[in-house]
């Protein structure tokens, strides 16, 4: 059997070999999913412009992300739960991205910790921020990822409140995960998966655990991540956070041109365009159909990014053209992660970065610090 050949492949590989509520709990987006279908359906509109009979020798990807060095223009998404998709997951897919020469941000709500993959890797890595309501537990997830060298905080401001997704209440998926006899009976059927989750101690949330004030099981967790989203967080806590962190900062889930605004004034590094991959507004538009507004807005006051939809590296080179400095992706990169494990992120990156290599000199460029609008012929 040939080894997957597009992200769409290792998407089927996952869904055989991980159980149904993590594959869903990745594969899902808000209500209808309009959201989440718009994030890829839209880049599919965007149509690039063949050049021919250049010199397309000597091609680089290389590039910064808030002034970091990035191999590509694609960075790893935070998303909770990864140790679900495959054992150990945060870890994996670190060391991939690591050795890939690109960045892994780390979610507030990973089954590995902040320390567990400090202790598996060499290079700084990302941390993102979730804001709640214990201001204590925040300076402490503050504190440690100072603590761990990461080079980042990505401050993610798009959920306050939690979007609905059906399949995961269908499936019963609470976090931490309920082992109700349909769930069990979904992870028996993945041979590989279970003796990967039974082989591992990090099966419950890494950052909380053992952190959070009166954490202490399984019980408690799970009222606290249900009842410590913060409401009532605003711009003006966001001084709070940076003050704190003292580093780069990255505002993520910006969708609007006047949040935009709002981050410059903040005096943050960098901004994610972001829908949160179509998890949170249902009805909210695709990320690629906003960023040309919000580049035109602001793109000369701060570094723009973008993600969801993202899944080729055509994808990445019409973010990149259409002003994005770097792109993150999630599920891609779960996908392989849940397929093969660390190999199927380092396979997911590998299939991102060729696609992305010969479609920029397709489109008659060599360096992508040099690719721009012009290689757009239709948005
Ligand atoms: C996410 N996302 C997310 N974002 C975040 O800031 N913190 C988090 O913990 C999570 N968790 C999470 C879990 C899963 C399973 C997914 C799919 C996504 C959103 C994520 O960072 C990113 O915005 C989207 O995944 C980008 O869209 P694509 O690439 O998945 O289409």
């Amino acid at each position: 059997m040939t080894a997957p050949l597009t992200i769409a492949e290792l998407k089927k590989l996952a869904q055989r070999r991980v159980p149904k509520m993590f594959f869903q709990y990745a594969d899902s987006g808000s209500w209808t999913e309009s959201t989440y279908q718009a994030n890829e359906a839209d880049f599919k509109k965007i149509k690039l412009r063949q050049r021919v009979l250049v010199d397309m020798s000597d091609r680089s990807l290389a590039t910064t992300m808030v002034g970091q060095k990035a191999a590509m223009p694609v960075a790893l998404a935070p998303t909770g739960l990864t140790g679900m998709q495959h054992a150990d997951g945060e870890m994996l897919a670190a060391r991939a991205a690591e050795e890939f020469g690109i960045p892994f941000t780390l979610s507030t709500m990973s089954i590995c910790s902040i320390e567990d993959i400090a202790s598996v890797t060499k290079q700084p890595f990302w941390f993102q921020l979730y804001v709640m309501k214990d201001r204590d537990f925040v300076l402490n997830l503050i504190q440690r990822a100072k603590a761990a060298k990461c080079s980042a905080l990505v401050l993610t401001a798009d959920l306050q409140i939690l979007g609905q997704r059906h399949n995961d209440i269908r499936n019963g998926l609470s976090a931490p995960p309920k082992f109700t006899a349909k769930n069990l009976w979904q992870m028996a059927t993945r041979p590989g998966w279970c003796m990967g989750m039974l082989k591992t101690k990090r099966r419950s949330f890494g950052n909380i655990i053992g952190h959070a004030k009166d954490i202490s099981d399984m019980t408690t967790l799970s009222h606290w991540t249900h009842s410590q989203f913060d409401t009532k967080l605003s711009w003006s806590d966001v001084d709070w956070i940076k003050e704190r962190w003292g580093g780069p900062l990255i505002i993520k889930g910006i969708l609007d041109v006047e949040d935009a605004k709002a981050a410059v004034a903040t005096g943050a590094d960098a901004i994610i365009v972001s829908n949160h991959g179509g998890r949170q507004l249902d009805g909210a538009p695709s990320s690629i159909s906003m960023l040309p507004y919000i580049v035109d807005a602001v793109g000369d006051k701060i570094e723009v990014h973008v993600d969801g939809g993202i899944r080729s590296g055509q994808d990445v080179l019409k973010a990149v053209a259409l002003g994005a400095k770097g792109t993150f992706i999630g599920r891609p990169f779960l996908y392989g992660l849940g397929a093969m494990g660390k190999e199927g992120v380092t396979l997911a990156l590998e299939i991102i970065r060729k696609e992305l290599d010969i479609s920029m000199a397709l489109c008659g460029k060599r360096d992508i610090k040099t690719v721009d609008r012009e290689i757009i012929a239709e948005l």
